[in-house]
């Protein structure tokens, strides 16, 4: 199967697993796991911030960071479509206890007026505090978009103007400093605090970091500890997750260039289903609504060529590219995708008969 469903279906390589067969071993709750303290020191140095912590998920490192910033009160503006608020289960409100109001969004990037205006920097008798602003770079639901450094700054910069931190959920933040053409720490300059993971396309089996002052990082680890994410021997993943910062991160570029040549294949096919000037990193948005079958018709029929796509949406299908993804791979979807087309109901020749 050529599958396109996700990034985190990558397999770790040779080097990490003898990297996590001969990891030094401790108890990360109790005296340290030295493989984790080194991925944490290796994480801090790359995100130019003072500490870093391993934690299980993307999912938990943005739990923490929420809960850690907040102590559980106020209100987070963060842009509408945000993986915090469509794909994390409500943990925002259910276990951090935080309100959210949501900021019209451009490719990812909040409108920065409407950011200033929803700023409540102090409790009022009829309006919650804001507590916290959150980004995401690339963003996930914006189809892998990469924030501008512009745009970072003056996000960061209305925080700061009113004491307020700002988070940032970097699952991919190495795709998008890969785009940008810079190191990573360029970017998590413009923010408190960010979470990687390692899991991604950087082809870790397990992990993600949260990174910020150490501080910040010190109120992090108990707020980990109540959530279940206290792991023990944890350097047989934080092992895989150094080869990950290590060795894969320049070899991004290399599934940004098949998200490309997937989405310049589908423009030729028809306009309609993708821009490819859209396309940043290694996330390809299509648009199946003129083809008159709803994404999971086409998931369905995409998966008897031998090609998992997942739909995101009912007219929208996501595809993925990452390690296990040749340019090979991407002309056999294409034209798996082409045969499929000419059968749709919403093209002319079927219409036809
Ligand atoms: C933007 C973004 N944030 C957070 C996550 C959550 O990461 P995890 O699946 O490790 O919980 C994802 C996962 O795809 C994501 O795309």
């Amino acid at each position: 199967m050529i599958d396109l469903r996700s990034d985190t279906i990558t397999q770790p390589n040779e080097a990490m697993l003898d990297a996590m067969y001969e990891a030094r071993l401790g108890d990360d709750s109790r005296d340290g796991d030295p493989t984790v303290r080194k991925l944490e020191a290796l994480a801090a140095d790359r995100t130019g911030k003072d500490a870093a912590m391993f934690v299980p998920s993307g999912t938990m490192g943005n739990l923490v960071a929420l809960m850690a910033h907040t102590g559980r009160g106020g209100e987070v503006l963060l842009e509408e479509g945000a993986h915090i608020l469509k794909h994390e289960m409500g943990g925002i409100a259910q276990v951090a206890g935080l309100f959210h109001r949501t900021i019209r969004g451009r490719r990812g990037a909040m409108d920065l007026g409407m950011l200033g205006e929803a700023i409540n920097a102090a409790l009022k008798p009829n309006k919650l505090a804001t507590a916290l602003i959150e980004m995401e770079t690339t963003h996930n639901n914006a189809g892998g978009t990469v924030l501008t450094l512009d745009h970072m700054a003056a996000v960061h910069a209305l925080g700061r103007e009113h004491g307020i931190p700002v988070h940032t959920d970097g699952a991919r933040l190495f795709n998008a400093a890969v785009a940008l053409g810079v190191p990573a720490e360029r970017i998590a300059r413009h923010t408190d605090s960010v979470t990687f993971c390692v899991s991604k396309g950087l082809s870790a089996p397990v992990g993600s970091l949260l990174c910020g002052t150490a501080e910040f990082i010190g109120r992090a680890r108990a707020f980990r500890r109540m959530l279940g994410g206290n792991l023990r021997q944890a350097g047989m993943l934080a092992a895989a997750g150094i080869v990950a910062l290590q060795t894969m991160v320049d070899r991004l570029a290399e599934d940004h260039r098949t998200a490309r040549q997937l989405a310049e294949g589908l423009f030729k096919l028809s306009p309609g289903l993708i821009d490819p000037k859209t396309v940043e990193t290694n996330i390809v948005r299509v648009d199946t609504s003129g083809s008159g079958w709803s994404a999971e018709d086409w998931s369905k029929a995409l998966a008897a060529y031998g090609v998992r796509v997942a739909p995101g949406g009912p007219a929208q299908l996501r595809f993925v590219t990452h390690r296990h993804i040749s340019s090979a791979d991407i002309e056999t979807t294409l034209a798996a995708f082409r045969e499929l087309w000419r059968k749709a109901p919403g093209q002319p020749a079927s219409r036809a008969g």
